[in-house]
């Protein structure tokens, strides 16, 4: 396992270092290689150099690891975010990254924030859409800072990308058997983008007869999230609100440290990050939760072909949420550091 960890800022530095405890525990139990490979890539080497992503960074990237792993991007010196623009969406379109796939688990019930629900009603993934839609950067300004100024942002979806979110997310319910699958758009108001995406979703459907495919506009789906998360096994939708309502569902898993993505392209180098962001207030404390980051390392190693292993971290994890080996916005009193290595000493590998 070759990996390229590109910790970034605040706390994607902190819970970086506790994913890399784990795969390196995980890899030595199991005799695996474990080459992790620390690129600069942040705010502050963008300040310093004036260097987001070096020049051939990407085809380096994509030819030379197994898989990437990023920590999270945003710190206040950078109030446009360009360097997170070039290299966490950089790194999803460049490498033509177009699953965004964020299960939303609840691992223990005293995480689940719903009155009357649990641990075991909350488990299903979100598939965003992850090259395309309002993040394409299309648009621009007119009479800038005049009175008159105007903005445009378009939100561009195309056939083809459309298609292969959409196939890729019925492809997964088949294989683990789930027997639903949600798209979700606004297509009641964005009259020609919800066009293209309601075509498209019926005509893969089609496809998967044994599936069920409904509908629920955005604003709906985030309702019955929250009133009953049990109903839903894999939702499909664009990438804002796959961004906003994955946000959500980390509310559904115990918080936003708890919510682990990878960013997929079947057959090609994929990243790895955790969905929450730097959290810069947080950034150094040891306040930060470095369980979303261990979840997306589980993650990585199911996607590299190890299962077992990434279902004993999974499972490390869950019981020390259970014990209360964990940090505070989880119910523990442990720093970063210690709740990596309290998962570190229940790891069965
Ligand atoms: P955030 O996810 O950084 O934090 C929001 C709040 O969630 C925090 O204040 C904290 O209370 C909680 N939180 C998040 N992660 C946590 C963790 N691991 N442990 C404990 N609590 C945690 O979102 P924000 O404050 O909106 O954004 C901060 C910066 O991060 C911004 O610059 C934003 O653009 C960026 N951001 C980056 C990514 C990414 O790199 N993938 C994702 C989201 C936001
Ligand atoms: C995420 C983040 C990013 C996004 C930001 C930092 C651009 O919120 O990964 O969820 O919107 O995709
Ligand atoms: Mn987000």
């Amino acid at each position: 396992m070759k990996i390229a960890v590109i910790p970034g800022d605040g706390i994607g530095v902190d819970v970086t270092a506790e994913a890399v405890k784990v795969l390196a525990r995980v890899a030595e139990r199991r005799g695996l290689k474990f080459e992790p490979v620390f690129l600069p890539w942040s705010a502050d080497h963008y300040l310093k150099t004036g260097e987001t992503v070096p020049p051939g960074g990407f085809d380096d990237l994509s030819r030379n690891y197994d898989a990437i792993f990023m920590g999270a991007f945003g710190d206040p010196r950078v109030p446009d975010m360009k360097h997170a623009a070039e290299i966490l969406l950089g790194a999803r379109f460049v490498l033509d990254l177009y699953v965004n796939y964020r299960p939303v688990r609840c691992l223990d019930d005293r995480l689940c924030p719903l009155k009357g629900f649990g641990a075991k009603d909350v488990d299903f993934v979100v598939f965003r859409e992850n090259t395309e839609g309002s993040y394409v950067g299309s648009g621009g300004h007119l009479k800038k800072g005049t009175a008159d100024e105007v903005a445009v942002q378009e939100d561009i979806s195309t056939r083809k990308g459309v298609e292969r979110i959409v196939r890729y997310a019925f492809e997964f319910a088949k294989k683990r058997g789930k027997k639903r699958v949600v798209m979700s758009d606004k297509s009641n108001a964005m009259r020609f983008v919800g066009d293209l995406w309601q075509r498209t979703f019926k005509e893969v459907a089609r496809a998967f007869p044994e599936i069920e495919a409904s509908h629920l506009y955005i604003d709906a789906l985030c309702m019955q999230m929250v009133k009953d998360p049990r109903q839903f096994e894999v939702i499909v939708t664009n990438n804002m609100f796959g961004d906003i309502a994955t946000d959500l569902g980390a509310s559904l898993q115990g918080g936003l440290g708890m919510a682990a993505s990878g960013n997929l392209h079947p057959g090609r180098v994929s990243m790895f990050e955790p969905v929450h962001g730097s959290a810069p207030k947080y950034a150094g404390t040891g306040k930060a939760n470095p369980f979303g980051a261990i979840l997306t390392a589980a993650l990585l190693l199911d996607h590299l072909g190890h299962p077992g292993e990434a279902a004993a971290v999974e499972a490390a994890v869950a019981a020390c949420v259970r014990e209360g080996a964990a940090t505070a916005d989880v119910g523990g009193s442990l720093t970063t550091a210690a709740a990596g290595d309290a998962v570190c000493q229940r790891l069965r590998v």
